[in-house]
């Protein structure tokens, strides 16, 4: 059963068929299910959305279709985030969740627009979730007392959205993806009101792409933070690290 798996996998273009076909495997509870899993991933549905679960710092998280997959490269976010040990953590524009949940805080908060996002969150984050624009939901208490900020924003500039993978284009709602021109409209709006938020000598992390990072910069800096960049070129990921002042 498993070779006839793997096989189907591969003649649909996955690259790591094996461990694709592992993981179905693994979580399926019956052949039904196996056969369901392949067919829709054979049929161009991302895994993490065909199982129903995504890791995110070696912990597994629920994801529902229609919400954004937390990306591996994330993980180095993650690993910045919980260096900071933060006692009260906002998980911005958190899709699934998994961003806030995986650094983990006693007073953990997290945010998103779309109510499919807030619900999936809701089942991953032992904490409060909001419903709405950025801050626009949060009690007006939690102004000032913020140690962490986490945001993953949609950072893709519109241009390059048609360059994306199959996947992330079909199955992902283009506003998990499209940040507008630049792909730093929603990362200016936070940038421009971050500082009401965090608590003296708070941080902000955000994950941008490398030729974002000195513009991305720019908007922290004036939004009154500290600011420099934390690169790891084996995940390819750029964080963004804003400082309250002390
Ligand atoms: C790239 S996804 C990141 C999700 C999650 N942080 C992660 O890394 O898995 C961006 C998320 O931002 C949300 N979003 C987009 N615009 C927003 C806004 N104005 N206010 C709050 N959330 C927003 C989307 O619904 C989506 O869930």
């Amino acid at each position: 059963m498993t070779d006839s798996i793997v096989e189907r996998l591969r003649a649909a273009g996955c690259v790591f068929a094996e461990d694709e076909a592992a993981v179905i495997l693994a979580t399926a509870t019956t052949p039904d299910e196996v056969e369901r899993m392949v067919a829709q991933r054979v049929g161009g549905a991302p895994l993490e959305i065909v199982v129903g679960w995504a890791e995110l710092g070696g912990i597994r998280f629920v994801v529902a279709p229609g919400v954004f997959v937390p990306r591996r490269r994330t993980d180095f976010l993650v690993q910045l985030g919980r260096a900071l040990q933060p006692r009260v953590l906002l998980d911005l524009c958190c899709g699934s969740g998994a961003v806030g949940a995986a650094i983990g805080a006693a007073e953990l908060h997290a945010s998103d627009i779309d109510p499919v996002a807030v619900e999936c969150a809701r089942s991953n984050v032992e904490g409060s979730v909001y419903l709405g624009d950025l801050f626009d939901p949060l009690p007006a208490a939690l102004r000032g007392r913020v140690h962490l900020i986490t945001l993953i924003a949609p950072y893709v500039p519109t241009d390059e959205i048609a360059l994306l993978p199959r996947e992330a284009r079909l199955y992902e709602p283009a506003a998990t993806l499209d940040g507008g021109a630049d792909g730093l409209a929603i990362v200016r709006r936070v940038a421009a009101e971050a500082a009401r938020w965090l608590a003296p000598g708070g941080t902000l992390l955000t994950e941008v792409s490398e030729q974002q990072a000195p513009h991305a910069v720019a908007l922290f800096e004036a939004g009154g933070l500290r600011t420099h960049v934390e690169e790891d070129e084996d995940r390819w990921a750029t964080v963004v690290v804003a400082t309250a002042a002390p």
